[in-house]
């Protein structure tokens, strides 16, 4: 699965943003709003909530009886969702059986762990500012059509990647730029700025990916099956 994208520049000498279009051929198997609402009907995931402004929303916990772990309120997440704001799910690799079977090849093919997060929105509500993460990242359309830049510069790795710090938007200089549809594939560089400008109904996943030689526990993605005599 992952050919076109190793063909597509030389990594070892000139790694830089990557646009793959069509990479997944039925991208609603990957993530649908169907998906999405089973997330929001199990408490094996995490939620953010984005607000308009850019920041994260609170989200009321609680603890039942029964539960090792408190949970997020449903409610708040619901009518957040529902009010065509931006939402965030963290540990989604494990919902959708197709994308456990990716993070697997991306493992095997490089030296990473891999996640999912899913970013989405049921109207046009802003994402983050222009901003670097921690680690490379792919991104994967499956509903909607996003505007991207991704930028040439990058953050340092000598220090933690801040994004409090305004920036100079006079020295960024853009890498790629275009619009993802579903099924297109992005890939952003470790560190690089990069923004997206959504102003449509839209799901996306994103792989982040932290290298190996900073931890080496892989996920166990394997699916165990119960044999029964009846
Ligand atoms: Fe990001």
């Amino acid at each position: 699965m992952l050919s076109r994208f190793f063909a597509s520049r030389n990594f070892h000498q000139d790694d830089g943003a990557v646009f793959i279009s069509r990479f997944l051929e039925n991208p609603t198997d990957y993530l649908s709003w169907k998906d999405v609402e089973n997330c929001l009907n199990r408490d094996d995931v995490f939620w953010e909530l984005i607000t308009d402004g850019g920041n994260k929303a609170n989200i009321p916990m609680y603890k039942p009886y029964w539960s090792p772990v408190p949970c997020q309120d449903k409610k708040t997440i619901h009518d957040h969702i529902q009010d065509k704001k931006s939402f965030i799910i963290t540990g989604y690799s494990k919902v959708n059986r197709n994308l456990t079977k990716l993070c697997s090849e991306i493992e095997r093919s490089c030296d990473v762990n891999a996640g999912v997060h899913v970013y989405g929105s049921r109207g046009g509500s802003p994402s983050f500012k222009t901003h670097c993460d921690n680690f490379s990242n792919f991104i994967i359309q499956t509903v909607g059509c996003t505007y991207w830049q991704v930028y040439k510069n990058r953050h340092t790795s000598l220090i933690q990647t801040r994004n409090d710090k305004p920036l100079n938007y006079d020295i960024l200089e853009i890498d790629w730029e275009g619009v993802l549809t579903p099924g297109d594939l992005l890939y952003i560089p470790n560190r690089a700025y990069h923004q997206a400008r959504p102003d449509e109904a839209r799901l996306s996943i994103s792989i982040p990916c932290a290298p190996s030689v900073i931890d080496s526990n892989f996920y166990d993605r394997r699916y165990y099956q119960i044999q029964t005599n009846n």
